[in-house]
């Protein structure tokens, strides 16, 4: 199959032109203007933006997690991803405690394999490390799977302790690859979900009020202490507030560079959305929606270039399940929907509203994910060679978010009501029209799996 793209607006992370694209097979073969190859498929992408698919390196399908699984699964979570522009996912495969990697990674490869509309990845949580658990962090990268995601909070689950946290960045920076975090102080926040109980007070609101600031501040900037001193390649997710940001920002003092990810929620809706009694659980997450002053640092932080990637953290629970926790916030299933509106959202609010620009829009979404997690130049870029993902977006279009007409495997939306200005068109996933004006025209099982490079630490 070949398709030719005639002038559309071209942006990437460095560059913004006017030009045709000619695809021949999975990549794309030919860039300029005025190109006449014959393709077996011609798209007029004339007042179109033309850029790379985007790339959601923080997303949860088909995982067990709070005593349920989240709703999308590798099927309905990448082609709703697909509908959004997001032709790449990298989902977190989770080590049970006791058991080894090799035992996860074969369990989510049949979750995957043969189910997704979309690309993927696997980081490797690993919540379990000793001995054994060391000897197969060689063997994931060989696989592919070249960051290893911990967890600071949720003990007993999937916490580990500092001191597995030190060996854990000691054999990841050995094997060439990165230890990623969840960095809440868990111990902390259990104390206050054990006060606020006792207490009675168990609405949604309280799952808020037991994650304050501090307790993602401090372990933030425990977490840079250990990557310091061990020199691992660091990466942290879901950051969501200027203690934290300020955290890293400190890091910096000593010439150290902690790689940070936000979500599209902390930077456009905040906690007052937990004031809503139990509705209010639509948004528990961990860490919880803040403030609006700390969405203007991460705003801030993102052009101060403290923020590299905005992804979703997408961990779908439809209704039925957030009522698990009707009459206690701590057994609500943490996460919510947002895989399909990431790049629309961060395009209406970000770029439409003068706070990014274009081009680090592209960065955000899609480029630098592709760079700290050894995608590149195969993915999140447009170059000759590259796997030719893309989006032809009509910056103009106006629409609506709703449950009604999203793809997501959830019966509500976080953003219910939302108007946007900008849309995905058509979006191509390795030369082929995957989503075109709505429609899917790729088959489930098309999606296949992205093994990654060794990181290098730099972009
Ligand atoms: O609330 C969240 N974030 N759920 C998914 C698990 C995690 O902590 O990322
Ligand atoms: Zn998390
Ligand atoms: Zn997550």
């Amino acid at each position: 199959m070949s398709v030719l793209i005639k002038n559309g607006r071209i942006v990437t992370a460095a560059e913004d032109y006017i030009a045709d694209i000619y695809i021949e097979g999975e990549q794309i073969a030919a860039i300029g203007q005025n190109l006449d190859y014959k393709a077996d498929k011609e798209i007029d992408a004339s007042g179109k933006l033309v850029f790379p698919g985007g790339i959601d390196p923080h997303v949860h399908l088909d995982m067990p997690f709070m005593g349920t699984f989240s709703s999308d699964n590798y099927s309905t979570g990448t082609l709703a991803a697909l509908h959004g522009g997001t032709t790449s996912v990298i989902d977190f495969i989770l080590q049970t405690q006791g058991k080894s990697l090799r035992n996860a990674l074969e369990t989510w490869r049949g979750r995957s394999d043969g189910n997704a509309f979309g690309d993927y990845s696997f980081h490797m949580a690993v919540t379990d490390f000793n001995e054994d658990t060391k000897k197969e962090i060689k063997e994931m990268v060989a696989e592919g799977i070249t960051s290893f995601k911990t967890f600071m909070a949720y003990k007993g689950a999937l916490m580990i302790d500092d001191g597995q946290m030190v060996d854990l960045m000691q054999e990841v920076k050995k094997q060439g690859g990165m230890v990623t975090v969840h960095a809440t102080n868990g111990d902390m926040i259990d104390k206050l979900i054990a006060k606020h109980k006792s207490e009675g007070k168990l609405s949604p609101l309280y799952h808020y009020l037991s994650q304050p600031e501090v307790t993602e501040a401090e372990a933030s900037g425990r977490f840079a202490d250990m990557a310091h001193y061990t020199g691992v390649t660091a990466y942290i997710v879901h950051m969501t507030c200027e203690g934290a940001l300020n955290a890293i920002r400190r890091a910096t003092v000593r010439n150290q560079q902690v790689f940070v990810e936000t979500c599209i929620q902390y930077m456009t809706i905040d906690a007052s959305l937990y004031e809503k009694d139990f509705e209010g659980a639509k948004w528990v997450m961990s860490p919880p929606l803040r403030q609006p002053k700390d969405q203007d640092a991460l705003w801030a932080g993102i052009n101060q270039g403290l923020v590299q990637v905005v992804a979703t953290d997408h961990c779908p629970f439809k209704w039925e399940q957030k009522l698990m926790g009707k009459d206690d916030f701590s057994k609500i299933p943490n996460g919510h929907p947002a895989i399909e509106h990431r790049v629309e959202l961060l395009f209406s609010e970000g770029v439409n509203k003068g706070k990014i620009t274009l081009n680090k829009f592209v960065e955000l979404t899609s480029t630098n994910a592709s760079k700290l997690f050894g995608m590149y130049p195969k993915k999140g870029c447009i170059a000759i060679g590259s796997d030719a993902d893309l989006v032809v977006f009509d910056p103009n279009k106006e629409h609506t978010i709703s449950k009604d007409t999203h793809h997501m495997n959830v019966d509500y939306s976080a953003y219910e009501g939302w108007k946007l200005k900008g849309k995905s068109e058509i979006v191509l996933l390795r030369g082929q029209i995957a989503v075109e004006n709505g429609e899917t025209k790729i088959e489930k099982g098309y999606g296949q799996f992205v093994k990654r490079n060794k990181v290098k630490g730099i972009i």
